[in-house]
């Protein structure tokens, strides 16, 4: 009697996996294949107002111990993916989705999400502060000031279901200052990690992937450690409304049995779901039921957030 279901903002979701975003998201032919799948739930490619071809290919690589990417952004224009969503909301009322956005400016993150607010929408959005392949656009959530201003702003007019997708910080000043704004905010997740920003793979005496000379977002096995650090400062951190979706280096159940000991209320599949398929939300909540089975939890609650520390 081991369920591995959950709810986020309120919401119920049969299963607690979900694809990250960027992963299995860009067409809804990829996101039909998700929904079908063992995965609770889908969040769509993160969307901008114009559609976007993205950066020069190849420009993602799988590699031994994880990924690496400098995709830029491509993605079919917000309209694609909220009309899609719309319709699904008629064709399966008791599902809900993720609707993942961002805009090249802050202005146009405003338009995006008053669409939003105007449509008739009921799922979740993300609103996308990690996006690190953008070629002169730094990461909006490296900057704390803009960070504040932005949220400040969303949310004189966004009254839906709102959460952020975050990159990794990596210093405990940061942790502190970043949930210090996050928590004047009603936001109902943060979603911890977005890959770490521009790593390099070098292989026979070159890069693999074309934009930036190299440089791209790292994801898999190598991030396992930072996005567990991030799910928990932020646990330890955030108002208790403020959920937690953990994200980085989930290849087995027990990589996403760690998210949830260290507070994540849903985990995410990059990835790995990039390199093995949609089947891996099966045997990843196979893996996890097993070990929820042989230490006696029958569901997430009975050990989300329980990480032991040292005395
Ligand atoms: C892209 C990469 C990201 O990590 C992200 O959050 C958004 C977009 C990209 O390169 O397309």
């Amino acid at each position: 009697m081991v369920s591995t279901q959950t709810q986020i903002a309120g919401f119920s979701f049969d299963n607690c996996l979900m694809n990250a975003a960027g992963v299995a998201c860009m067409t809804i032919e990829e996101l039909e294949k998700v929904k079908q799948s063992a995965a609770g739930t889908f969040v769509t490619k993160t969307a901008t107002l114009q559609a976007r071809a993205g950066n020069p290919e190849p420009r993602y690589q799988d590699v031994p111990l994880g990924s690496i990417n400098s995709m830029g952004l491509p993605n079919h224009g917000l309209d694609y993916y909220l009309d899609y969503l719309l319709d699904l909301q008629k064709i399966e009322p008791d599902r809900t989705f993720f609707l993942s956005l961002v805009g090249l400016s802050p202005e146009e993150t405003h338009t995006l999400l008053k669409k939003v607010q105007d449509s008739d929408f009921k799922g979740l959005t993300e609103l996308n502060l990690s996006c690190p392949n953008v070629p002169g656009k730094p990461q909006i959530a490296y900057d704390f000031e803009m960070t504040d201003k932005i949220l400040s702003d969303v949310f004189d007019y966004f009254t839906k279901p709102l959460g952020i997708k975050l990159p990794p910080y990596f210093d405990i000043v940061h942790f502190d200052q970043a949930a210090a704004i996050f928590n004047k905010f009603p936001l109902c997740f943060v979603n911890c990690v977005n890959s770490i920003g521009n790593g390099l793979y070098v292989e026979d005496e070159s890069v693999v992937i074309r934009p930036k000379n190299g440089f791209g977002g790292i994801g898999g096995a190598y991030i396992k450690p930072t996005a567990l650090a991030n799910v928990h400062a932020f646990y330890q951190r955030l108002n208790p409304t403020i959920q937690i979706i953990g994200t980085g280096g989930v290849l087995t159940g027990r990589d996403a049995f760690e998210h949830i000991l260290c507070g994540a209320s849903m985990v995410q599949v990059g990835t790995t779901l990039h390199k093995e398929g949609v089947g891996s939300f099966e045997r990843i909540t196979e893996e996890l039921k097993v070990m929820m089975a042989e230490k006696g939890y029958e569901s997430i609650e009975d050990f989300r957030g329980k990480l032991n520390h040292l005395n």
